[in-house]
């Protein structure tokens, strides 16, 4: 059977992270793969997941098997951050832990198809490139809706709302809960509310992904739009990640929340959630949900973690202006400012195939083929180098 089987291409993005590894060129910069860098261009652990690292240490007892949807004060504390006090102590909301924002979608998508069948998927145009393979490895089908318009950098908003009006009632729509992968623009308040009543009247399932709550403009602000359409329908689904605000990449935590009418029903549909896991994976890894737990539960590590999301989120926002600043000092004359209207790790960059391959080449500069930057890994001294790059590419294209 294997003899016969044809080399799979290079993943979209993490195959990019294989590429730049093997890269030996010493000034090389990569601005593929969602990844927070600080300004030495390190990835660090961040301070609170050390101290709760140094109290599980202490503290753990076993290692016994998770519960299958992880440990219950996890889905708590989750629920707590995303959705707020209120509508965490409503009673209609019940999460689940999952290996990473990417093993939360997979969940909701395998839920999703055992209980209801398969479904059609709507996701915008253009969208993170891993999600039409996740919900497809499902059985699920995906289609797309306007979102961003490379011309005017913003989003269509009238295609856009007009596209939501007709999908059907039982179909699922794919929405970015803040920091919009990969175009980096975000809905506003009324836009998500607008969006809200569209689910409202038209009835289709929302299904959020929220893997960057904290980058865009703070923990609070960027759960707005979450929270509207948690209150506004009857049924969602979010995702999170805490690969970001948590920098926990590679202990792979996320969670699934799933928002019911009532308590009742939301306990039928955990116990849904929970059959999908258990032919999955049957239950999660502990560290990361217990790191989170453990940093969401204790105040002086929360206030910790809070200054430490803000720093992240701080240095994204000056890179940004940097970046456009450089630009223009540089000599290019194409406006970029829309780069600063952009939210969270990153920004369309308006950079076609042939500048994003020269960069490769030519710069040993890496950025997604879409044209895709990851902002969070600019630093103060890639900066000069990176604009100079693209003020070649720029001018000989
Ligand atoms: C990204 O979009 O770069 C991140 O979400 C990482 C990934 O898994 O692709």
């Amino acid at each position: 059977m294997f003899e016969r089987l044809e080399m799979a291409p290079p993943d979209a993005i993490l195959g990019l992270t294989e590429a730049f590894r093997k890269d030996p060129r010493p000034e090389k910069i990569n601005l593929g793969v969602g990844v927070y860098k600080d300004e030495n261009n390190q990835t660090p652990v961040l301070q609170c997941v050390k101290e709760a690292e140094r109290i599980l240490l202490e503290k753990e007892d076993t290692k016994n098997y998770m519960s299958i949807g992880g440990d219950p004060a996890f889905g708590k504390a989750v629920e707590t951050i995303v959705f707020g006090a209120d509508l965490a102590a409503s009673g209609r909301i019940r999460s689940v832990h999952t290996p990473g924002g990417t093993g939360a979608l997979r969940v909701a998508a395998d839920f999703l198809r055992r209980c209801f069948g398969a479904k059609t998927i709507w996701m915008s145009d253009p969208t993170w490139a891993n999600h039409p393979a996740v919900f497809e490895a499902a059985g699920h089908t995906t289609r797309e809706y306007p979102y961003y318009d490379p011309d005017t950098c913003d989003i269509r908003w009238n295609s856009f709302l007009d596209a939501l009006k007709n999908i059907p009632a039982e179909d699922i729509v794919l929405l970015h809960g803040c920091c919009h992968n990969p175009s980096g623009m975000d809905l506003s308040e009324n836009q998500w509310r607008e969006v809200a009543q569209v689910a409202r009247d038209r009835g289709w399932l929302p299904l959020i992904d929220f893997a960057y709550q904290g980058l865009a403009d703070g923990l609070e602000e960027d759960a707005v739009g979450v929270r509207i359409m948690a209150e506004a329908v009857p049924e969602a689904l979010v995702c999170s990640s805490f690969s970001k605000n948590f920098g926990l990449y590679r202990e792979r935590c996320g969670a699934l929340s799933m928002i019911a009418a009532d308590a009742d029903a939301a306990a039928r549909t955990f116990s849904q959630v929970e059959k999908a896991i258990r032919a999955n994976y049957s239950n999660p890894p502990a560290h990361g949900g217990l790191i989170v737990t453990t940093v969401l539960n204790t105040p002086e590590l929360r206030a910790l973690w809070e200054q430490e999301v803000k720093a992240m989120r701080d240095r994204i926002n000056s890179m940004r202006r940097l970046f456009v600043q450089t630009l223009a000092a540089k000599g290019v004359d194409r406006d970029f400012s829309f780069i600063t209207r952009q939210k969270g790790m990153f920004s369309f960059s308006g950079l076609n195939k042939q500048h994003v391959q020269r960069l490769r080449e030519e710069y040993a500069i890496y950025i997604v083929g879409s044209g895709r930057i990851n902002v969070a890994g600019m630093t103060p001294d890639n900066m000069d180098r990176l604009c100079e790059a693209i003020a070649a590419v720029l001018k000989t294209s």
